[in-house]
């Protein structure tokens, strides 16, 4: 339908790229489009308003994802402008407000491997769970403790919002802090770490290596260039090893999905 209504606006490789940069999150749509088509931004957010099922409001992405709180600046292009909404995933719900909070419903995949992956009572620290999508989802699949940490004041709400939501209040306690300052407090507590913050995971290697017992497994996630997927997963083994600073064994590294031009996110599973 989307393509029909569009059809006499976009050629055929425009449309292709239009279909890849649409993330839908509950009831909104969320788009990139490049600078040549800025001027028919009404036209595709009207058509996607009224051809995609159950969508509401459509916003552009304006800026990238930055901050430290990982948000984008969001315009809404058409529908109303009311950037909280509810997404589902893996039989949970999540409340969330797309302007304030990073939220991507690209990690799919990776939640869910990270939920089959957990052991039943491991204890678990989300160094930057945001509104709690990885940490609710395991703790709906496992019976864990998951300490969920985040550093912006909104994500943390929707997170203590989102664990009452899901029932899962006794296995999830979402904590507002700088990951730094949390992981002294917590101490040496965790069978498993998760370090969803690509970007800058890397100087938090040893904040991740003190949260662990004497053994336990450290999921880390970060940005490659490299010149193709063969290339970043073996860049990435060269990064874990010039970070580590205690033995441990990768059991697995695998590209998470695309994020620009000869750029991969990937995430390594580190046995220490
Ligand atoms: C890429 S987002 C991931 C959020 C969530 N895990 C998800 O997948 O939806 C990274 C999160 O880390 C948080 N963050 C950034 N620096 C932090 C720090 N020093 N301590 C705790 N949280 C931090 C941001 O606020 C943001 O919510």
């Amino acid at each position: 339908m989307l393509r029909k209504a569009l059809k006499h606006i976009l050629n055929e490789d425009e449309l292709k790229r239009l279909y890849s940069a649409i993330d839908i999150v509950g009831e909104i749509a969320i788009i990139k489009i490049s600078n040549e088509l800025l001027d028919k931004k009404q036209i595709i957010g009207n058509a996607i308003l009224n051809n995609v099922k159950h969508i509401r409001s459509v916003y552009l992405q304006t800026s990238a994802v930055k901050g430290v709180y990982r948000i984008r600046e969001l315009e809404c292009i058409a529908g109303i402008d009311n950037p909280i909404t509810i997404y589902k995933e893996h039989g949970c719900r999540f409340l969330l407000d797309v302007k304030r909070v990073y939220f991507s419903p690209r990690l799919s995949t990776e939640r869910a491997r990270l939920a089959s992956l957990a052991n039943e009572g491991d204890v678990i620290v989300n160094m930057f769970a945001g509104i709690g999508t990885f940490s609710i989802i395991i703790a709906k699949k496992k019976t864990c403790k998951i300490y969920s940490i985040d550093i912006n004041p909104d994500a943390h709400r929707y997170a203590i919002e989102n664990v009452r939501l899901n029932k899962v209040e006794d296995r999830v306690i979402p904590i507002l802090a700088d990951a730094h300052d949390a992981v002294r407090v917590l101490g040496s507590i965790a069978d498993r770490v998760i370090m969803p913050l690509p970007e800058y995971s890397k100087e938090f290697i040893d904040d991740a290596i003190l949260l662990l017992k004497e053994h336990g497994t450290i999921h880390y996630f970060t940005h490659i260039h490299a010149n193709n997927r063969e290339d970043a997963i073996n860049t990435c083994y060269r990064e874990i090893d010039n970070i580590m600073t205690r033995d441990y064994k990768i059991s697995g590294i695998r590209v998470v999905r695309d994020v620009g031009p000869r750029l991969y996110q990937l995430v390594a599973d580190i046995n220490v």
